[in-house]
């Protein structure tokens, strides 16, 4: 018998609760398969419905109950029409992120066979990277202000908040991503020619840090002509460590790439373990279609996998990722859902997948 994981498990609003149980067929396929044991415990609040109730996004004691899980398995959070879009987001994803000390935000980015690219005869293997994102701090800070509101002479000023401990733990995580990986190379997202201060710390960090892995070959690009970069050689990237802001819209960039924005999953990750870390599909709850069936699971499937490989579940992790990869190139379009070009559902993609993970098992 192998070991047990016990799993927060946030639905959320809109599709969120339409893939959600795609995600969880799909990760107890994987422990079937696998022979561990997932302990998933649904909760109903971090959603508009809870909010319409209470008023508030989470009850009083959501960090004792979520704090004591080994992971967060979460959807989509969000419904303007009811809860202004920063009371949700304020009041649920980023209360995790930082009282949970995520600190990296990990997106991987990644062409797949099946899948069409908005770039012209980009073909899968092209593209492939990852893109990390400090999560907690960097030019995302409160400090600052306002003063001679509403006279000529009004003045905002925020500040960009760099700290050894901030940028060194991310630049170490990366650097060990490039270490683990095939091609042992990393880039750097930077602006030291334009932003005086801050960048050059960082790329001094990124110097220094960079003599504890000499395997690992090291390049840096402006943050300008690196989101050109993207676009034009995308097969330049492998890992690519990146501030706050600058993560950001990588992190953005580099999925819309590849493609829907419906596969894109992220890791808000503790690397130290000393709180679960959250897993979530990229895309928000999409009022837009929600209700009718049609979202596509494989976002929500995909974190599943990287939650996965958090847990130490490397096989099955593997096994998810490749289930998916095959019924996507499989190209099938009576599974495939609309965004893929199909006319399946969001439970006709998500059942194919299941079934490929235990038959690939
Ligand atoms: P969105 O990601 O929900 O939707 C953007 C577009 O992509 C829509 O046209 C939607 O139909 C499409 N789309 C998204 N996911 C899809 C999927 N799985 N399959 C097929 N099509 C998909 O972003 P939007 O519309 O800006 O935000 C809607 C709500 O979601 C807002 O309340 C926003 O705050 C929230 N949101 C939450 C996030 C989260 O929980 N991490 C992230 C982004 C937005
Ligand atoms: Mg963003």
């Amino acid at each position: 018998m192998g070991e047990t994981h016990s799993i927060a498990v946030f639905a959320g609003d809109g599709i969120g609760t339409e893939v959600m149980p795609e995600g969880l067929r799909a990760l107890n396929a994987a422990a079937e398969a696998f022979d561990f044991t997932l302990h998933t415990t649904e909760y109903d609040y971090a959603n508009a419905e809870y909010y319409a109730k209470h008023g508030q996004m989470m009850p009083d004691h959501w960090k004792e109950q979520i704090g004591a899980h080994d992971a967060i398995f979460f959807g989509a959070v969000g419904w303007p029409e009811t809860v202004p879009d920063h009371v949700s987001l304020w009041g649920s994803l980023l209360q995790f992120r930082q009282h949970f000390d995520q600190y990296v935000n990990l997106r991987p980015v990644k062409l797949l066979d099946g899948i069409k690219s908005p770039l012209a005869d980009r073909k899968p293997g092209d593209v492939d990277f990852y893109v990390v994102r400090e999560n907690t701090e960097g030019e995302y800070s409160s400090i600052g202000g306002k003063i001679f509101e509403g006279t000529d002479r009004e003045t905002v000023i925020q500040e960009t908040v760099m700290t050894r401990t901030g940028v060194d733990r991310i630049l170490k995580y990366a650097f060990e991503l490039a270490q683990a990986s095939g091609a042992k190379h990393l880039t750097s997202a930077t602006k030291s020619n334009g932003i005086k201060i801050s960048m050059p710390y960082w790329d001094e960090r990124v110097e220094q840090m960079a003599q504890n892995y000499p395997q690992v070959t090291v390049d840096k690009f402006h943050i300008d002509i690196l989101t050109a970069n993207f676009v034009l050689h995308p097969d330049w990237f492998d890992v690519v460590v990146a501030s706050n802001l600058f993560g950001d819209i990588l992190s953005d960039l580099g999925p819309a790439v590849t493609g829907t924005i419906g596969i894109a999953p992220s890791g808000n990750i503790n690397p130290e373990r000393k709180f679960p870390s959250l897993f979530e599909p990229v895309h928000g709850s999409a009022p837009d279609i929600a209700g009718k069936g049609i979202a596509n699971p494989i976002g929500q499937i995909w974190s599943a996998a990287m939650m996965l490989e958090h847990l130490g579940e490397t096989e099955a992790a593997q096994c998810v990722q490749s289930a998916f990869e095959t019924v996507i190139a499989q190209r099938d379009s009576s599974l495939l859902t609309p965004d893929l070009g199909g006319q399946g559902t969001t439970s006709s993609l998500g059942r194919a997948v299941a079934e490929q993970i235990t038959a690939q098992a």
